[in-house]
């Protein structure tokens, strides 16, 4: 595939592993179109930077949550490019607890935004994908790991996986892949909040090559997934974390 002309529709851009995948896939060649839900000032500024280097980009603000919202962004990517081919759920939050102790709004919040948020992209995705495509989908490692106080996290990354294996089904004749990726601990905001140093080096030694990922290693395997490598991985769940499970 190409990469010439393609257009990458990347959630949760401004931060953390979006915004390595914004960079990556605009380095590989692909227009990106950078979404985010609060952080516009960071999103312009790498937008900005990946232009500087010669790539191209547009920030678009939705909270994937918000089912209209979401076919605005779609909407204005077409407009913009004439079409998408790469779809990157990367938008994501984790708010830990114990099942005991997780209220109401802890659970609906993640089940909003990390699964009916990756609902709500699928769905559009499913209808206006160009052929040839590539979805690339957020779970967790954490998801084999079962860890505790990660359970409705994991929960909401369970059924992010599920979704993908049925709709790499589904879009049978379209060719178009449909596959997750699912990082262990990777050095952003989202792992490493409210964690003690010696928590993080404790967790960081958990996987044999004994380091955190970087935004940059998920990022490399988002590229080989959204790229010509990948072509034939379908339906798959990539776990990019060292060899933690
Ligand atoms: N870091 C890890 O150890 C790890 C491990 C396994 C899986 N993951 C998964 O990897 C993905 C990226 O995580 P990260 O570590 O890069 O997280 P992060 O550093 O917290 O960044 C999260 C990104 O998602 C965006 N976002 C949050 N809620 C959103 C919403 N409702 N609508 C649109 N965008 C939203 C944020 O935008 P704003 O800046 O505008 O808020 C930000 O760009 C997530 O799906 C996460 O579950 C991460």
């Amino acid at each position: 595939m190409s990469t010439e002309s393609k257009v990458a529709l990347v959630t949760g851009a401004s931060r953390g592993i979006g915004a390595a995948i914004a960079e990556r896939l605009a380095k590989d060649g692909f227009t990106v179109v950078m979404n985010y839900s609060g952080n516009a000032a960071l999103a312009d500024e790498l937008m900005q930077k990946i232009e500087r280097d010669g790539g191209k980009a547009l920030t678009a603000q939705a909270d994937v949550s918000n089912p209209k919202a979401v076919r605005r962004m779609f909407d204005a990517a077409e407009a913009a490019f004439g079409g998408i081919d790469v779809l990157v759920n990367n938008a994501g939050i984790m708010q830990l607890s114990s099942i005991a102790d997780a209220d109401d709004a802890n659970f609906d919040r993640q089940v909003s935004v990390n699964l009916k948020g990756t609902f709500n992209t699928l769905r559009e995705a499913a209808k206006r994908l160009r052929s040839g495509g590539r979805i690339i989908n957020f779970s967790t490692s954490v998801v084999g790991l079962k860890l505790e106080n990660y359970g409705v996290y994991a929960a909401t990354k369970a059924a992010v996986e599920t979704l993908t294996a049925i709709m790499s089904k589904e879009l049978r004749g379209r060719n178009i892949t449909v596959n997750a990726v699912a990082p262990g601990p990777t050095a952003t905001d989202l792992f490493l909040h409210g964690k003690s140093d010696e928590l993080i080096a404790r967790m960081a030694k958990i996987n044999p090559l004994e380091r955190l990922g970087t935004p940059e290693d998920i990022a490399a395997s988002v590229s080989f997934l959204a790229g010509s490598d990948g072509a034939w991985i379908n339906g798959q769940v990539l776990r990019a974390n060292g060899g933690i499970i």
